[in-house]
């Protein structure tokens, strides 16, 4: 779960271990983990620092021999998701099997996809699984990598999903941990740093039950930002103050604080066209039900809300109004593994 300082995007040599013969009766698995992203969804694209926190639920890939190539997707998911993301699903795939050289018409495998992770927009559900199948076919081919090359196959992956990854599902589904990420604009090192709190802080998700394409969204924003340069450009500054007021606020354990930078995080996603009814609807419930405060998180347009529920009777109170909405909820913690 220890992020390292960096994460290296450069080029990796994959030599294989002796096993890619006769001796394939073997099996690989790996696991990768799901995140929220608690600040700073889109603007990271831009280079601008995000929050995110891995959640304990994950995505678990195995590898064993085939006659011919098979991918088993087993993971529990919103009704609709996996057909939404098939095209996604399908380049991701060839851009991790590219990127590792791996035919898998030559060396036929089944890959089975499960894990607890309930799979929607916002949740990190396609970085999880990227790294998932690196760590498996690490595994399977006896490649041995370490986690800086795990990640950086899992941004391969995500390229599929997100057009221009700012890389920091992939870091959260590989490290795991509550981080500061902030993208290399040039290609070079991001910056990657752990957040230490006091303690692990509740949440509660809301999935929308709806799913939106990460790529479409991204993309609209950069429209949106090429039309109207000004706007974005205060937007982008008043995020910036923002972040670095929740780095201190996490750091100080200001929860009261953190909530308000919650909203006001949210306030602006909603100006930059990426939140939609749904998701305003139940940041406005979990706020009337007592919650510090609540955002969107990930690619917006449906997926997860995310609300600042600290101690369990809150937690468990802007659940049930949740559930009561008819809405799916997660009852997580961030910061949980630092
Ligand atoms: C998606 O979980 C997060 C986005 O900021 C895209 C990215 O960072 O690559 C919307």
């Amino acid at each position: 779960m220890k992020p390292s300082t960096s994460s290296r995007l450069s080029r990796i040599s994959w030599s294989r271990g002796k096993s890619r013969g006769a001796e394939m009766e073997k099996i690989g698995t790996g696991s990768g983990f799901g995140k929220v992203i608690l600040f700073g969804e889109h603007y990271v694209v831009y280079g601008l620092p995000a929050i995110a926190s891995a959640i304990s639920d994950n995505t678990i890939a195995k590898i064993e021999p085939a006659e011919k190539y098979e991918l088993v997707d087993n993971r529990p998911a919103t009704e609709g998701y996996k057909e939404k993301k098939q095209g996604e699903m399908d380049r991701s795939m060839k851009l991790i099997l590219d990127f590792m050289h791996t035919d898998v018409e030559k060396t036929p495998v089944k890959i089975t996809l499960a894990g607890n992770l309930f799979c929607t927009s916002g949740i990190g559900a396609s970085a999880a699984m990227a790294t998932s199948i690196a760590r498996a076919f690490s595994e399977y081919f006896d490649l041995d990598l370490d986690d800086e090359k795990i990640n950086r196959v899992s941004y391969e992956g995500e390229k599929g999903s997100a057009g221009t990854p700012s890389g920091i599902d992939n870091t959260c589904a590989t490290f795991g941990g509550l981080l500061w990420f902030k993208r290399n604009m040039s290609g070079g090192e991001n910056t990657i740093a752990l957040i230490k709190i006091r303690e692990p802080i509740r949440i509660v998700l809301g999935n929308t039950g709806m799913s939106a394409v990460t790529s479409e969204v991204v993309a609209d924003v950069r429209r949106a930002k090429d039309e109207n340069p000004e706007k974005f450009k205060r937007i982008f500054s008043d995020y910036e103050n923002l972040a670095n007021e929740a780095r201190k606020a996490l750091e100080n354990h200001d929860l009261e604080l953190l909530g308000k930078l919650f909203d006001e995080n949210h306030r602006l996603l909603q100006e930059t066209g990426v939140s939609c009814k749904e998701l305003d609807h139940l940041v406005n419930l979990a706020k009337e039900n007592g919650a510090l405060g609540a955002k969107m998180t990930g690619t917006g347009r449906g997926g997860y809300m995310i609300a600042l529920t600290p101690g369990k009777g809150l937690q468990e109170r802007v659940a049930k109004a949740i559930e009561n909405d008819g809405c799916k909820v997660l009852r997580t913690t961030i910061g949980t593994g630092n």
